[in-house]
């Protein structure tokens, strides 16, 4: 797929990299002021928080140490299914430690919680979740992260990490994608022959 294939694919930007780059920013000051002085664990949710967890990261004016976790959805549908999958463990026991879950977007809100279930049996310190975007309205109160960059709608959104189907996760900035784009089963052929797919 060519550049101009990816974009004529795109209905609109929702937030530029100057935007992303700066809410970046202010979320690591917060997350500095509070974990500055307890090294706290930043577990990248793979594959869709990467680019948010890498500048989140590098923009962490303390110790940290980093981890990565993977799990996967059903299906490559623009709606998740809820069943979640873990296909990669953390490396290091988080007993007693302080956690930050890094998601990239909180949409029913499943994901988020099976993996706060899964840590919160490892007994660590404290769990803190952050998410670029948060779907508002499609999950409950209990399922929101803690701390999130952005507010958006039901659209569907790619870029800056997030994909469909894996694709768009290389755009820098975020996009909505075109309905017509996931509704028409438009999925690369691949994928639909692998349908174990990673958040
Ligand atoms: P949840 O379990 O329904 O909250 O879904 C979480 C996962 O679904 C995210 O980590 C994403 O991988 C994916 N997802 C949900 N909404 C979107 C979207 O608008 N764009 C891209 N991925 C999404
Ligand atoms: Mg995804």
């Amino acid at each position: 797929m060519d550049g101009q294939r990816l974009i004529h694919d795109l209905e609109r930007v929702l937030f530029t990299q100057e935007q992303i780059a700066h809410r970046v920013t202010q979320l690591a000051r917060i997350l500095t002021r509070r974990f500055g002085t307890l090294r706290p664990v930043l577990v990248c949710v793979l594959k869709g928080a990467c680019f948010f967890y890498v500048d989140l990261c590098r923009s962490m004016d303390c110790a940290i140490d980093m981890d990565f976790i993977s799990v996967s959805s059903y299906g490559l549908s623009a709606r998740s299914t809820g069943v979640v999958r873990l296909n990669r463990d953390l490396d290091q026991p988080i007993t007693g430690r302080h956690v930050i879950l890094v998601e990239d977007i909180i949409d029913s809100g499943r994901t988020l919680e099976y993996l706060k279930a899964l840590f919160a049996a490892r007994k660590p310190a404290s769990v803190t979740t952050v998410a670029l975007l948060e779907k508002q309205g499609c999950h409950s109160a209990r399922s929101a992260a803690d701390l999130y960059g952005f507010p958006i709608g039901g659209e569907f959104v790619v870029g800056y990490g997030l994909d469909y189907a894996n694709q768009y996760r290389n755009l820098p900035y975020l996009a909505v994608l075109k309905p017509e784009r996931y509704t028409s089963g438009a999925a690369d052929s691949t994928q639909e022959r692998n349908p174990q797919h990673e958040t």
